[in-house]
């Protein structure tokens, strides 16, 4: 016999709402049911209006990321349980639901000049070390902003864990040419020294260790 489970999402339009709230849905439950396949039931057969995003399904795009009892998760990889309390990442303004403005964090990558300027002289073929390889595996889904405390959507003297892997993916790539430690100084990596709570990224990159070590350790102060 089909089961069903109860959860609660977070619902918030700010045309029209004068605040957010907590809605319950019951949905039918089969065992291994991803947060990601309840939120696209959800959408196809109570509320059309309910709005979350995803891409790939599958752990790449970073797209479906929010979070869950208070936790950053990835919602098509993360198993449906009873009793759950889905929200948006908190770090970042709600545009609706669940789906929260990314667009500002990505701009500050323009800003900041966080890519590899093509030159006639870069290298064809890119050898990285390790560190730098496994830091390529970030997403992109900014699920490490909701673990750090420090962290404050536009402020600009505080980057950030995102932006912080993004300067190490740079300077670990040979075909760098800025001087990555000196923008992370800038953007306030030295107060990751003494940070006690470290940050988190469900996709499993170790953002103190491969990213805000290997930054603090040849910063500029
Ligand atoms: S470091 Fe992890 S949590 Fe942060 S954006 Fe990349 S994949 Fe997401
Ligand atoms: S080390 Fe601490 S202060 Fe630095 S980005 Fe991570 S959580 Fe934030
Ligand atoms: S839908 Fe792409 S990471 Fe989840």
């Amino acid at each position: 016999m089909p089961r069903n489970v109860s959860i609660e999402i977070f619902r918030y339009d700010p045309q029209k709402d004068d605040s957010p709230s907590w809605r319950t849905y019951t949905i039918p439950y089969e065992e291994k049911n991803t947060v990601l396949g309840a939120l696209i039931y959800i959408q196809e057969n109570i509320d059309p209006s309910f709005a979350f995003r995803y891409g790939c399904r599958y752990k790449r795009c970073g797209l479906c990321a929010l979070e869950v009892d208070g936790k950053p998760r990835m919602a098509c990889h993360t198993y449906l349980q009873e009793g759950m309390r889905i929200g948006p990442l908190s770090k970042l303004p709600v545009i609706r639901d669940l789906a929260v403005d990314r667009k500002s964090i990505f701009h500050d990558l323009k800003k900041y000049s966080l890519y590899i300027e093509k030159k006639e002289e870069n290298v064809e073929i890119i050898v990285e070390p390790e560190q730098g390889a496994r830091l390529r595996s970030c997403a992109e889904c900014l699920s490490c902003l909701s673990t750090c405390s420090r962290y404050n959507f536009g402020n600009g003297n505080f980057g950030g864990p995102f932006l912080f892997v993004k300067l190490a993916q740079l300077q670990f790539d040979p075909r760098n040419s800025k001087n990555r430690f000196e923008q992370a100084h800038a953007l306030g990596i030295m107060h990751c020294r003494d940070c006690k709570n470290k940050c988190f990224c469900p996709n499993g990159i170790n953002i103190y260790g491969d990213a805000i070590c290997s930054l603090l350790e040849n910063n500029v102060d």
